[in-house]
């Protein structure tokens, strides 16, 4: 990570954060380890665009939802960032208010956001839109919070995209997350065992 000083200015959503990622009664929490990330970056400690990487399960998403729901913000996934994007450009988008979105007002709500969060990125082969879509979403959001979401690595990333988009990410924060979180509230019922406990015949 780098920590050199960077003010930036998510600096001043700073109290909020810090008031909110605490762990509340009865809410899990954001791991300590990644609530000090995050907090470095809202600080301007640690560079931005900060991206979540690890295995599926492991709590990216709702890491990245909690500082949307704590602070407002924009969230897409690549894949429906890009589909706006498309149909913006199409005529097609319509607003909830009834009129047609153009694709510069798909960008200006990107770029004016307090956070905005690009989940699931490299999760499909990318056409050449769609890397100039997700470059040009990285690139509006420079020095500004933007939480990149991803389950492959920057190297990985790099064979999906190119390296001009690792290299974006890789010149902000980049944190690792690890362990199956799904899997630990999984129920695993054992067919059999349930109809013996309640006298069924299978
Ligand atoms: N801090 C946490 N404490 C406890 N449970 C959590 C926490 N974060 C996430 N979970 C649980 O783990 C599950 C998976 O979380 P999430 O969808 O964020 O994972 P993900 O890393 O985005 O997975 P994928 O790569 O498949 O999209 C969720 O159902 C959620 O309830
Ligand atoms: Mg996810």
């Amino acid at each position: 990570m780098n920590t050199s000083k960077r003010p930036t200015n998510s600096t001043k959503l700073m109290p909020e954060i810090t008031r909110h990622l605490e762990c509340q009664a009865g809410v899990p929490g954001v791991a300590p380890e990644l609530r000090l990330v995050i907090r470095s970056c809202f600080l301007g400690w640690s560079p931005w665009p900060l991206t979540l990487s690890g295995e599926s399960g492991s709590g990216k998403t709702c890491a990245a939802l909690v500082i949307i729901d704590l602070i407002g913000g924009l969230y897409h996934t690549a894949a429906s960032l890009v589909d706006d994007v498309r149909e913006a450009r199409f005529g097609r988008l319509q607003h909830p208010s009834g009129h047609t979105k153009s694709d510069r007002e798909v960008w200006r709500e990107w770029t004016k956001a307090r956070v905005a969060v690009l989940d699931e990125m490299g999760t499909r082969e990318s056409t050449d839109f769609h890397l100039e879509v997700v470059k040009r979403a990285i690139d509006l959001r420079y020095g500004r919070p933007l939480v990149c979401v991803s389950n492959l690595g920057l190297q990985d990333l790099q064979a999906v995209y190119d390296d001009r988009v690792v290299s974006r990410l890789g010149g902000g924060t980049v944190a690792f997350m690890e362990g199956d979180r799904r899997a630990d509230q999984g129920h695993v019922v054992v067919v059999g065992t349930v109809l013996e406990k309640t006298g069924v015949e299978p």
